[in-house]
């Protein structure tokens, strides 16, 4: 029978690499809750039309990569690509403005892009963000690019920067773009097809095209940064004067684009040069998006946030020898012990150690064997003998030292020894 293997583009993860995932979630929670942000957790399909309004109908990422599909119901839903849009959707639906005027929301989870797979670009893949709605000045603009800088330093990803720009606002964009149109359109001849369509309606799509060909014909683009009316210069200088302040090392740079439609202002990418990473070496893409909330349908509410490539920065992160899976072995040898053994697990797991023991059986050599396999810092020994006198033996499977104890202070021994030197 022929096999039925995980859809291209989806990885399963198994431990111990499983461990190094919801390590780094664990990090990036306990961080981003130090600056305040809760967790939201939304649906992972949103109906289709809410992408294709918050992310750009004319986006690679609508267009071309979404999983989309009809319902029993008949109505178009999509998996969610990114989490902005769901997290904003969640926001207006809750009329969580009207409760607060400033929230500091994160979410963890898959997304999903049906791109082309390569290492370090997925079908399904995860992704850590957070969205700070309600505040328009450029101080929380910094703070999250130094946030970020901070918590890549704590999850050991070497070698990052930032890259900072403005995308303008509803005033001088549209100059922007203007620009932009005239200084492609005798360049239109090495655009692809696609691009040629979006010279028209939304020319900033092709500095973000992916094509080789596009890449080329934009060389030399104007800048986004150049024709930035008085109160986006000023936001702008405002995010580099206290990113300066705080000496986070980052560069302005007028070619960033970014492929979703709802940035205004400020727009930023980490990028990583750890070498693991290749051409996939940006571990976090962001920035504000002022108009979204609106467009979807609430008040004129500005926000900014970030979503990071979880897999991404793990491939940056140099891998660590994992860590054992067990605490304790309890070796049983025989029915009788096996018996005694299992009730001495659940009362150590209760304790909260790791414990395993082999229900399998079989002699001291092999269960002693799959106990440092595991890693275990400790074997508990018991058998026919030690049953009867009412004690366990200890070994540190680190030293080999050894040591009879009663069968009420295991637990108290156990710990003494987990503490010992290391
Ligand atoms: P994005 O730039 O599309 O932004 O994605 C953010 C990050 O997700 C990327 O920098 C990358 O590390 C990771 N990523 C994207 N696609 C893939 C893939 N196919 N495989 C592996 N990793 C990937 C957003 O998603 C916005 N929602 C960010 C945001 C939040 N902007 C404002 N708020």
């Amino acid at each position: 029978m022929e096999e039925i293997r995980a859809v291209k583009g989806m990885n399963d993860v198994l431990p111990p690499e499983s461990g190094r995932l919801s390590r780094f979630f664990e990090v990036g929670r306990r961080v981003l809750g130090t600056y305040g942000y809760g967790e939201v957790v939304t649906p992972i399909a949103e109906y289709t039309e809410l992408f294709a309004r918050a992310v750009g109908a004319t986006t690679d990422m609508v267009e071309k990569e979404m999983y989309t599909f009809a319902d029993r119901d008949g109505r178009s839903l999509s998996l969610r690509p990114e989490g902005t849009a769901g997290a904003v959707r969640a926001y207006l639906q809750h009329a969580v403005h009207r409760a607060e005027p400033v929230t500091r929301w994160f979410y963890a989870g898959p997304m999903f892009r049906h791109e082309r797979q390569q290492r370090g670009r997925y079908r399904q893949f995860h992704q850590i963000g957070a969205e700070a709605l309600g505040i328009a000045e450029p101080g929380i603009d910094a703070e999250m690019i130094t946030m970020l800088v901070d918590l890549l330093a704590a999850i050991g990803v070497p070698s990052t920067r930032a890259r900072v720009s403005s995308l303008g606002c509803a005033a001088c964009r549209p100059a922007y773009r203007e620009r932009l149109t005239a200084w492609l359109r005798p360049r239109v001849a090495g655009l692809c097809e696609d691009c040629r369509r979006r010279l028209d309606h939304n020319p900033l799509r092709v500095l973000d095209c992916k094509k080789p060909g596009c890449a080329a014909a934009r060389d030399g683009a104007p800048s986004t940064l150049d024709l930035l009316c008085d109160a986006c210069r000023v936001h702008l200088d405002g995010v580099v004067a206290d990113l300066e302040a705080q000496s986070v090392p980052h560069r302005l740079d007028g070619t960033l684009v970014r492929g979703l439609d709802y940035y205004t202002r400020t727009a930023f990418e980490i990028v990583s040069d750890a070498a693991e990473l290749g051409a996939q070496n940006t571990l976090v893409g962001g920035g504000r998006y002022d108009g979204l909330v609106e467009e979807l349908g609430g008040p004129r509410v500005p926000a900014i946030g970030f979503a990071m490539g979880v897999e991404r920065a793990l491939l940056a992160i140099p891998a660590e020898a994992p860590p054992a899976a067990v605490d304790v072995f309890l070796v049983a040898l025989g029915e009788p012990a096996r018996r005694f053994a299992i009730g001495r697990a659940r009362e150590l797991r209760a304790a909260g150690l790791r414990v395993d023991l082999d229900h399998r059986g079989g002699g001291a050599r092999r269960q002693i064997k799959r106990a440092a396999a595991l890693g275990a810092r400790v074997a508990a020994w018991v058998g026919d003998d030690e049953l009867a006198r009412g004690c366990i033996t200890l070994k540190d499977l680190r030293d080999g030292s050894q040591r009879e104890v009663a069968q009420a202070d295991l637990l108290a021994a156990v710990r003494a020894t987990l503490a010992g030197g290391s």
